[in-house]
């Protein structure tokens, strides 16, 4: 399972529900759309990083009324898997849903969607991006991959247009393991420092991401909700994973911490049936 594979997004899509229940309680995302929404025409929302449109599946029913996603991701291989994880959702939901080669549309009870992708690498065209076209743009899970001057950069363009904008599920630095283990602050950290590596965008802001966020935000104008989305793991696949996924991340940022990351690994995987992982989260709205 690689860091961004289709295998992981579905893996985690359970619990970044769970963790985004907990948050949409106290974002009125309906009451945004309402308010964004020109005349009677389908709210516009533009999904950036879409993976496999685990973001519209999450927000389509809490926004409500008729809505129009172009969802955007520079992996293909995700855009391609994107259609049949749309079908096995709506079967899996009782929901409507036509499938074209290039679309979809989606009819959930008091509210539907038409669906389409496109294939781009944010970190150098957001020029081509159809901002002008968008009531509010929304990523999941990808402010901290960015950079500040990519942020800048997305901000800028559009405040021009006077979207909305929601980024759920941003890392905010809170981790913390039951039982504890000696090593878990040092792996953290090397964790935390991985996490800061560029991954395209320019420096990444890593756990920064949603204070950086808000700070820019707030400075342009907007006004800002955060409510935090934090995920509970006990599920072992998940724990497994996490593992696994921390314990590489580690190694890798600092190879002479090799002893001590192996024996944390070993601790982890001992006590996996018997542990609990908190991962803390923020979702953030501005409205313009
Ligand atoms: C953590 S995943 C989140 C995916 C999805 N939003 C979700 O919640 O399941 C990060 C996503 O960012 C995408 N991504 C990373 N770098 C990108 C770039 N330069 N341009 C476009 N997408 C990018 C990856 O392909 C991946 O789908």
């Amino acid at each position: 399972m690689t860091a961004f594979s289709a295998d992981w997004l579905a893996l985690r899509e359970p619990f970044d529900l769970a963790a985004r229940a907990g948050s949409a309680a106290t974002l009125d995302l309906r009451g945004m759309a309402r308010r964004m929404r020109r005349d009677a025409r389908p709210l516009e929302v533009l999904d950036l990083a879409c993976g496999t449109g685990a973001n519209l599946r999450a927000l389509a029913p809490c926004l409500g009324g008729a809505q129009r996603w172009l969802l955007v991701d520079h992996d293909p291989r995700l855009l391609a898997a994107l259609p049949g994880v749309f079908v096995a959702w709506s079967r899996a939901q009782g929901l409507a849903m036509n499938a074209g080669a290039e679309c979809l549309r989606i009819d959930g009870t008091d509210w539907n969607a038409e669906v389409r992708w496109h294939r781009a690498d944010l970190a150098g065209t957001l020029e081509t991006l159809p901002f002008a076209d968008a009531q509010l743009v929304t990523a999941a899970a990808l402010l901290d991959l960015v950079s500040v001057s990519w942020l800048d950069a997305l901000f800028e363009r559009v405040r021009r247009t006077s979207a909305a904008m929601f980024f759920a599920l941003s890392v905010d630095g809170r981790v913390s393991w039951e039982p504890v283990v000696e090593e878990d602050d040092a792996v953290h950290q090397l964790f935390a420092a991985h996490q800061r590596r560029d991954k395209g965008f320019g420096p990444a802001l890593g756990c920064e991401a949603p204070a950086m966020a808000a700070a820019q935000l707030a400075a342009l104008g907007y006004g800002l909700t955060r409510s935090r989305s934090d995920w509970h793991i006990e599920e072992m696949t998940m724990l497994q994973a996490m593992i696994d996924g921390m314990g590489s991340a580690a190694l890798e940022q600092g190879p002479s911490a090799h002893a001590l990351v192996q024996a944390w690994c070993t601790q982890r995987r001992a006590s996996v049936a018997r542990s609990r992982l908190h991962v803390g989260h923020v979702d953030l709205l501005a409205l313009p």
